[in-house]
């Protein structure tokens, strides 16, 4: 059994960008890609993210801002944030950390964003344009299992794909790149969902499995054909007394048993949260070079 090791490829990643970032910024005397993230609340896990980005952006050489806003912060007014930051010629990418507050809409504030800007991927233009195979931002997370595929050589091409989740930011982009007629695609791709029946008669089907259902320890053994490859995308915090942070990361599949089963598996944490940060730094190094007109 092969550990997709997203903390390893992550690293690595990350020294190719601080590498590019040196030599075609810094020493060229252009100024360092700026990230801007912006932050309303105090949800935990959108705080983690967060400070998780703003480290990870030191760590390639990038700048970093990030703009935080109490939870009674208003439509209104993080809409002229947006707006501040579209303008602001010195960043050149930012996202809006999700979820927003119930009193805001975050399609409002997605639409916004000047496409140009949304690192994301998650504006209409850009979700319009990936789904056409155009240069556009692709969002983070099916990027980086995209990239985590193609880093360990696991062939794509003519395998069946089963998705679990038809979520916008992750179970539906991830089921058009792969299905798509391109090299590290060319899949057969089935998206299942909460009400899809017997999911069973399909995750038993499937030489790829992407779980991103958001249900922890959904996958069982029982349910992976023997060799398959499991991709988990699932991110659960279990109140752990013996942590320092007091809480565990879990996955949307029960590692330990299918481990046993499955020819190559992503750990929780560890696996694609990690690919998730880099994708956004590969799209900010891409709007600061200016790539996407
Ligand atoms: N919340 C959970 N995942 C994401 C993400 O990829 N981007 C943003 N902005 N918010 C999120």
């Amino acid at each position: 059994m092969i550990l997709l090791d997203g903390k390893t490829l992550s690293a690595q990643i990350k020294s190719e960008i601080a590498r590019e970032v040196k030599k075609d910024f810094l020493d060229a005397g252009k100024p360092a890609p700026h990230l801007a993230a912006v932050l309303v609340g105090e949800d935990p896990a959108s705080q983690t993210y967060v400070t998780n980005k703003e480290k990870s952006c030191k760590e390639v050489g990038f700048t970093s801002s990030v703009y935080r806003y109490p939870a009674n912060f208003s439509e209104k007014n993080l809409l002229e944030v947006v707006d501040f930051l579209n303008n602001d010629p010195d960043v050149d990418g930012f996202i809006v950390q999700l979820p927003l507050p119930k009193h805001i809409s975050e399609q409002k504030i997605i639409e916004r964003i000047n496409p140009l800007k949304d690192v994301d991927g998650f504006h209409p233009v850009n979700v319009g344009r990936m789904m056409l195979n155009l240069p556009s931002f692709l969002p983070a997370t099916p990027f980086g299992i995209m990239t985590m595929l193609e880093r360990y050589k696991i062939e794509t091409e003519g395998k069946h794909v089963v998705v679990l989740g038809r979520s916008n930011i992750v179970g539906t982009p991830i089921s058009l790149m792969l299905s798509r007629k391109a090299k590290n695609a060319n899949a057969t791709v089935s998206l299942c969902h909460s009400l899809t029946p017997d999911i069973k008669k399909f995750t038993l089907d499937a030489d790829i499995l992407i779980v991103a259902m958001g249900k922890m320890g959904f996958v069982s053994a029982d349910m992976v054909k023997k060799g398959a490859v499991i991709i988990d995308v699932g991110i659960h915090r279990v109140t752990a007394k013996d942590t320092k942070s007091g809480y565990r990361l879990k996955g949307d599949v029960l590692f330990d048993e299918v481990s046993k089963k499955c020819s190559a598996i992503t750990p929780v944490p560890g696996g694609v949260g990690l690919m998730t940060i880099v994708s956004l730094l590969l799209n900010t190094l891409k709007a600061s070079k200016k790539e996407i007109k």
